[in-house]
């Protein structure tokens, strides 16, 4: 029998607005204040694309980037993901903008909607085909611009998101090298916590859905929290035991960052030392799926990520849905 083929990561790219919105910038617009903001998320910048931007204009950038890093030619790419929860358009998907947009003109190209576990779901995919035999390059991206569906009237919200792109370039790996274990869930009945009212088939855009402020981000802070911390260790435990693996054996941590007392319980439940945990809350804020490749791609040019490392993906989000998957770089 042929070897088993293995999907690891070849490279990673990513891609953030220049614009600053900082904790003072906000308390000029809404009750809130740097002290609130600091002690319970963690933040204190984020990045906000430019009017006129679009997620397609960062993703293009960072699957770009990826592919450079890998030394892959886009002419060799035979699938395009894009997860993201705030597409160019309705339709057609982000994923045939970038497709276009970097020359891979033999590509395969869907968006994938699970909110800010996307980027996780959007692995998995690829890696089945990848793994399959099917396909050999994919190209992996998570792109959110959150600041067009964030109502900056509404405090409870309007501190948490940012703006921003990741992308990995996926393909056949040798040796140890590789995915070994994935873990993907949801839970619909929890909905209700973090949703985008209108604009879908339900309520569709009318001047009664604008004046009501539905097509913004609604999100039940307080559940969502508590799902999340649940949802980061039991999903992470899962994945090390089927891959084979300890919590010893964790070189990085690369979690979904909404929040850095999650990303802080996760991380002590789980016994991990600070320094083997990638935090970029508290200058990007909440970027959505694009958060974790973010973070993987400042933590491989910063040489945080070194070939070799085992690394441990994990991410929760809207549907509700949570992810997280143990790949060796
Ligand atoms: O990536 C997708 C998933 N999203 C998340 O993971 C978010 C998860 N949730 C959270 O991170 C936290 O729940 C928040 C940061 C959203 C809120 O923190 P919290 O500690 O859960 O605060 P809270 O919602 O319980 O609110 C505490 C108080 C409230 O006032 P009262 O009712 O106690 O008088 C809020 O009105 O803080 C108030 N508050 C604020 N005050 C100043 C809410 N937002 C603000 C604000 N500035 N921006």
């Amino acid at each position: 029998m042929a070897d088993r083929i293995r999907a690891g990561i070849l490279g990673t790219g990513s891609a953030l607005p220049k614009r600053v919105l900082s904790n003072a910038d906000l308390e000029k617009m809404v009750d809130t204040s740097d002290e609130w903001i600091v002690t319970r998320t963690g933040m204190r910048e984020r990045r906000i694309a430019e009017p006129g931007e679009a997620t397609s204009d960062y993703a293009t950038v960072a699957a770009e980037r990826a592919l450079a890093s890998a030394g892959v030619a886009a002419e060799d790419v035979d699938l395009i993901i894009c997860a993201t929860v705030t597409p160019d358009m309705m339709f057609p998907a982000t994923a045939c903008i970038v497709q276009d947009r970097i020359g891979a003109k033999k590509a395969g190209a869907f968006d994938l909607s699970a909110a800010c576990t996307g980027f996780l779901y959007a692995l998995a995919n690829a890696i089945g085909l990848i793994e399959s035999g099917r396909i050999k390059y994919a190209v992996v991206m998570a792109g959110d611009l959150l600041s067009r569906i964030t109502d900056y009237t509404d405090r409870s919200t309007c501190v948490l998101f940012g703006d921003g792109a990741g992308a990995v370039v996926l393909g056949p790996v040798e040796g140890d090298r590789g995915f070994y274990s994935f873990d993907l869930g949801s839970d619909g009945s929890g909905a209700k916590y973090l949703y985008q009212p209108a604009g879908g088939s339900r309520i569709p855009a009318s001047e009664e859905s604008v004046a009501k402020r539905l097509h913004f981000l609604h999100m039940e802070g307080r559940e969502t929290f508590k799902f999340a911390v649940k949802a980061m260790a039991s999903s992470t435990e899962k994945v090390l035991q089927e891959a084979g693996f300890t919590r010893e054996d964790i070189d990085l941590l690369v979690p979904h960052q909404a929040n850095i007392r999650i990303i802080d319980a996760a991380r002590k439940r789980f016994g991990l030392e600070e320094e083997k945990v990638v935090v970029t809350v508290h200058k990007y804020g909440n970027t959505s799926a694009s958060s974790i490749p973010i973070a993987l791609d400042e933590a491989v040019r910063e040489g945080r990520a070194k070939p070799g490392d085992l690394v441990v993906m994990v991410g929760f989000g809207g549907g509700l849905t949570w992810g997280s998957t143990v790949v060796r770089l």
